[in-house]
């Protein structure tokens, strides 16, 4: 890289816009929406999409919500050309979806669109050139009047042709291409050339779309540009002004909703970005940044991993697992504090029925797009006691009294640090089941009865100490008690319960119950247990031999 960049990268020149009015607006609705993933989608795949990748996302596309769709370049291919056929013979466009289509001012290639879209019900057509500095120097080495001419000739060339689409709805959409980069007062002159060729009215408007075809500048500077064109533009009423951002400076969904407050109606874009280069505006991505601002974004992403998974083995593109909303760790903790307040902040939702989503380090309720909060929490060696005993409880129902959850959390920590990855919430219940119910050393229950009378429990057990069998016997004001008096009559040293708990477990466990038991030696020090059996007197006996194993 240089020392001093300035002697070969040059500041970009703002608009002059002293007295802007977006930076105090905010978004209060869904613009339209167009998908161009047929098309910029399959000009930017490796392997480009066969007639029946593009028709499945076609369908998807429908099914989102989409009432705009770039369908491609049909004078470029005769796969292009085929593919939009087969969606006006088949009837594949519901009534009110407009089927777009793309093509460049040349005579030839509109002739060839226009035949692409006889018999469509709605279409829009397309039309661009490219109006910055760099492409009327470097590529076209034409003036500004010439390329102006470029886009009227394009213009008339279009407005000849439509009588041959008689029955179809047609609306008319020009881009300067390359418009973030060009003077402002030169796109205003392409457009309003165009304009004149083919007289919007606002019954009957026209598409403005004003591409950020490489992004060279801050989004302040898109919206900026936005605005002075919807200001200074002749007869801005008879224009739906539409955007097209792309992602080089990774501002695009940035760049669009600030254009969108300086005016624009309308957005091109595609699914989690995909697209030339770094990609287009990422759709899924600002119509969940409206959704969670209450704003209902007009399109439905409620079953979003199905969309990815369309969308990945249509276009053999794979959506990264950090993509806002898509991506798979998005609604993953992995720090003990975060996953600690999603969990209360999740139980408060659940239990108090907040009236408001404010649910710590969520945007949104993963459930809104098809997600599961138990994906939410995942335990690694940073994660806290709260992860491991969130997955425990969440997928095997094993809920660990909260001075457990203290005393298991380290333990599990070190194993996990240990492994060095991320695990799974069977893998928890092994290292708990390892640790607390499996223990069967130096104490091991063999058999254990109780009888009452008079408000007396007594009790005999088998155990094996060491291997060697033991009997004991003792008594008190309920099992728990006599089996500690008869420990105490083996010479056992003096130790207490000092917390107890239990539940049954969830259906499909092996056995009915799990008790939870602290003990409290004559030191003070205390010890979990955990013990499983089909009876819960049973489990207890065995958790007290768990924490006593433990000791
Ligand atoms: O990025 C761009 O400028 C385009 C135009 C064709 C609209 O894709
Ligand atoms: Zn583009």
């Amino acid at each position: 890289m240089l020392k001093d960049p300035s002697k070969k990268y040059r500041p970009f020149r703002p608009v002059n816009l002293p007295d802007r009015q977006w930076p105090g607006r905010v978004l209060t609705r869904a613009p339209i929406w167009c998908s161009v993933d047929l098309r910029d989608g399959n000009q930017a795949l490796a392997v480009p999409m066969n007639v029946s990748q593009k028709l499945e996302l076609f369908q998807t596309l429908v099914k989102i919500g989409f009432k705009e769709i770039e369908v491609g370049f049909p004078s470029a291919s005769n796969t292009e050309f085929t593919f939009n056929r087969r969606l006006i013979e088949e009837r594949r466009a519901p009534d009110d979806v407009w089927l777009q289509v793309l093509v460049q001012a040349r005579e030839d290639l509109i002739e060839r669109t226009v035949e692409s879209l006889v018999g469509a019900r709605k279409a829009v057509i397309h039309l661009y050139n490219s109006t910055s500095p760099a492409q009327r120097r470097v590529v076209f080495g034409m003036s500004k009047e010439q390329i102006s001419q470029v886009a009227v000739r394009g213009a008339t060339w279009i407005r000849e042709r439509l009588p041959r689409l008689k029955g179809t709805e047609v609306m008319l959409q020009y881009s300067p291409e390359s418009f973030s980069a060009t003077e402002v007062e030169f796109a205003r002159e392409v457009s309003e050339a165009v304009m004149d060729v083919w007289q919007p009215t606002p019954q009957r408007k026209m598409i403005l779309n004003l591409p950020d075809t490489v992004e060279v500048a801050m989004p302040n500077v898109y919206a900026d540009q936005i605005e002075w064109i919807c200001r200074n533009i002749r007869n801005r009423d008879s224009l739906i002004v539409s955007l097209h951002t792309h992602n080089d400076r990774c501002t695009g969904v940035a760049a669009t909703e600030l254009g969108l407050l300086a005016g624009a109606e309308r957005v091109e874009g595609t699914l989690f970005g995909n697209g030339e280069r770094t990609g287009n505006l990422d759709i899924v991505t600002l119509a969940l940044n409206l959704y969670q601002h209450g704003i209902d974004p007009k399109l439905d992403f409620a079953n979003l991993n199905s969309i990815i998974e369309i969308y990945e083995r249509c276009t053999g593109m794979t959506v990264p697992p950090r993509q806002p909303y898509a991506g798979e760790l998005v609604f993953t903790a992995f720090s003990g504090s975060h996953q600690d307040a999603i969990r209360k902040g999740l139980n408060e939702w659940k239990e108090n029925g907040r009236e408001c989503w404010d649910v710590p380090y969520l945007t949104i309720d993963p459930a809104d797009i098809g997600r599961e909060y138990r994906e939410v929490i995942r335990v690694n060696s940073q994660s806290g006691k709260g992860g491991v005993a969130y997955l425990l409880e969440s997928e095997f129902g094993i809920e660990l009294p909260k001075d457990l959850q203290r005393e298991f959390g380290p333990i599990a920590n070190d194993e996990v640090d240990r492994l060095g990855r991320e695990v799974s919430g069977a893998e928890l219940k092994q290292m708990f089941w390892r640790e607390y119910i499996e223990r069967a050393s130096p104490w091991q229950l063999q058999s254990f009865r109780t009888e009452s009378r008079n408000g007396v429990v007594r009790c005999r057990a088998k155990l094996l100490h060491d291997g060697q069998v033991m009997e004991l016997a003792g008594e008190g004001n309920g099992p728990l008690a006599a089996l500690v008096h008869g420990f105490g009559r083996v010479g056992v040293p003096r130790f207490e319960i000092a917390a107890y708990s239990e539940h049954a477990l969830s259906s499909g466990e092996e056995a009915a119950a799990i008790a939870y038991i602290q003990v409290r030696h004559a030191d003070g020090k205390t010890r979990w247990g955990a013990g499983v059996d089909t009876n819960i007197e049973l489990a207890s006996v065995r958790a007290v031999l768990s924490a006593l194993n433990r000791s």
